[in-house]
């Protein structure tokens, strides 16, 4: 076991954790991790864009405004407001840097030469993009330009296990993380003054998902394991558009395909949005997403269909570069056939509770990105939000880190990562089983529409689970796939939990058993030791 020291730790290279470690100054030395390659995170897949007030003809207070219309009463203004008010800053930054968005032909009224399209809840063209593939545009970018700083070391194939804590002047600070090697097994203590979780969603909990392998939740659970509260766990997103195909795992059709004028079609070829909401396709996700399960449950339909054929092949080719290349691909030209989409979990709107600085509940730990909770997305994020989010409170946390650095206290070598009672498995069954499991159960009775019963029988098989593999961890030497199912069961326990707990129907969290909304909402937090 070697130990490790810097000022500041970052776990996860997706937009949070990019951002961060570009913003922190350069005499801070900075670790920063990823589980896999650095480009192992939702934000290289995303594609439709980012969302920010940059025309003259729209506002901050329209972005606002469609943002709390799309979190159905449960948005917090100061975090909508500190978001969209730094969200043109924002964008100037990622434009400096280098991102190569798709340009705007013509309009010379002062707003910036960029094309912008729209999305569902967006009553403005507002989204900046790189055509369909607008997370590699941005990974591409951060990522080349964290290799140029010599303040920051980049560790891939490693995967935080868990914070460590200790005592200074009669605090409990986080001082570090228990970091596993992927490839070697080894297991290492990295020690900073700060630690920021930048681990990105935990969409991988359901067994359909629009998210790459590394959204388990690894931040959330950690952070819960640590002291922090979590809020809001119970409104998981499901984006109504993954591609329905036999071969394509978790690929999404971005939502801006409605946005320029796709249509959603029954098998008949009938179109049915307008029945659900008057804004028809382009309704906020949980609309769209509750609207397609529930004409799929009432046609004992696989799929339904996304159609932009009616539209010139060029134009489609030129905006949906990856989507027309990834169906054409699997045999389907979407120039000339409907494309089949089913909803999958996407998107996290729950996690760590944090301030406008970034800052947990335990001294020296930060959550940035879908990792943590800042309270902007209410009880359903609005299209493109997300990646604003990483880059507002990226900045946020590393002037706040910055400001703060010299006072914090240097953390001790006395943490010890004990391997001397555990043993190998000849049980990895066991693992790939329950990871099965917990997926299943969490889709069928925790997905779009939940009930009392549903929900209590997924809280008695998680807490079965959770003995079980709480009792392999303690037995066996780690591996990443029990590192995250350990997470994810911690995971699964809060998303129901938290969904019990609110008896009523609001965005993304539908009851059966409570259809109306309550007149004055309220977060759900959750407090560790509570239960
Ligand atoms: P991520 O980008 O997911 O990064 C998490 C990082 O943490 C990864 O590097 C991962 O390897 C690392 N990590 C995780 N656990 C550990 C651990 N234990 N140890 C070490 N490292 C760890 N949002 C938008 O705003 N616009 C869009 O167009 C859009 N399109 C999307 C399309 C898809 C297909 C998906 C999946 C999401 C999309 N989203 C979009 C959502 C958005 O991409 C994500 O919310 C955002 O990228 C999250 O960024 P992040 O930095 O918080 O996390
Ligand atoms: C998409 O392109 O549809 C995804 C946008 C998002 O998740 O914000």
């Amino acid at each position: 076991m070697a130990t490790y020291r810097h000022d500041v730790l970052i776990i996860g290279s997706g937009a949070a954790g990019l951002t961060t470690a570009l913003r922190l100054p350069d005499e801070c030395q900075v670790a920063l991790l990823s589980k896999g390659e650095l480009t192992s995170a939702s934000t290289y897949y995303a594609q439709g864009g980012v969302a920010a007030v940059l025309d003259q003809q729209d506002s901050l207070e329209s972005h606002v405004a469609d943002t709390h219309v799309a979190g159905a009463g449960l948005c917090r203004d100061e975090a909508v407001r500190f978001t969209v008010e730094n969200g043109p800053d924002a964008i100037r930054w990622l434009i400096d840097l280098g991102v190569d968005f798709t340009r705007f032909e013509g309009g010379d009224d002062g707003t910036l030469p960029y094309h912008l399209t729209r999305e569902g809840g967006h009553s403005h063209r507002r989204i900046i993009h790189a055509a369909d593939a607008t997370g590699k545009a941005i990974s591409s970018t951060l990522i080349g330009q964290v290799k140029q700083k010599q303040n920051v070391t980049l560790f891939e194939h490693r995967v935080a296990v868990d914070l460590i804590l200790q005592e200074h002047h009669g605090q409990r600070r986080c001082c570090g993380a228990y970091i596993h090697n992927i490839r070697t097994g080894e297991t290492d203590v990295v020690l900073a003054r700060s630690v920021v979780l930048a681990t990105g969603g935990a969409s991988k909990v359901y067994l359909y998902t629009s998210n790459p392998d590394v959204a388990t939740g690894d931040g959330i659970a950690m952070a819960w394991r640590a002291g922090c509260r979590v809020a809001n766990m119970e409104f998981m997103q499901f984006h109504p558009t993954c591609l329905y195909h036999p071969k394509a795992k978790s690929f999404l059709i971005t939502e801006a395909i409605r946005g320029e004028g796709g249509h959603l079609l029954l098998p008949n070829g009938e179109r049915f949005m307008h029945r659900f909401d008057e804004r028809g396709e382009l309704a906020p996700r949980d609309v769209v997403a509750r609207a397609i399960d529930h004409e799929m449950k009432r046609l004992g339909a696989d799929c339904l269909y996304l159609d932009i054929s009616h539209k010139p092949a060029d134009f489609i080719i030129e905006h949906f570069p990856t989507v027309y290349a990834k169906c054409l691909q699997l045999g389907l030209d979407i120039t000339r056939d409907p494309i089949p989409v089913v909803p999958a979990a996407h998107y996290t709107c729950g996690g760590v509770v944090i301030n406008e600085h970034g800052e947990t509940d335990v001294p020296g730990l930060y959550a940035i990105g879908e990792t943590s909770f800042t309270g902007l997305h209410g009880a359903n994020r609005m299209a493109s939000n997300s990646l604003l989010e990483c880059f507002v409170y990226g900045k946020a946390a590393a002037d706040n880190i910055a400001r703060h650095l010299a006072e914090l206290p240097e953390p001790r070598d006395d943490a010890e990562w004990d391997e001397s009672q555990v043993t190998d498995s000849d049980e990895d069954v066991v693992i790939s089983h329950n990871w099965d499991e917990l997926r299943r159960f969490m889709w069928d009775y925790v997905g779009i529409v939940r009930t009392e019963k549903r929900l209590e029988r997924a809280l008695h098989r998680a807490e079965l689970l959770k003995k079980e593999i709480g009792e392999y961890y303690s037995n066996y030497h780690i591996s990443n796939d029990l590192l995250e199912l350990r997470n994810l069961v911690v995971i699964a326990e809060l998303i129901i939990r938290s969904a019990m707990s609110r008896k009523e129907s609001r965005g993304l969290h539908f009851m059966r058993d409570f259809p109306d909304s309550v007149d004055n909402p309220k977060d759900t937090v959750l407090t560790p030791g509570t239960f």
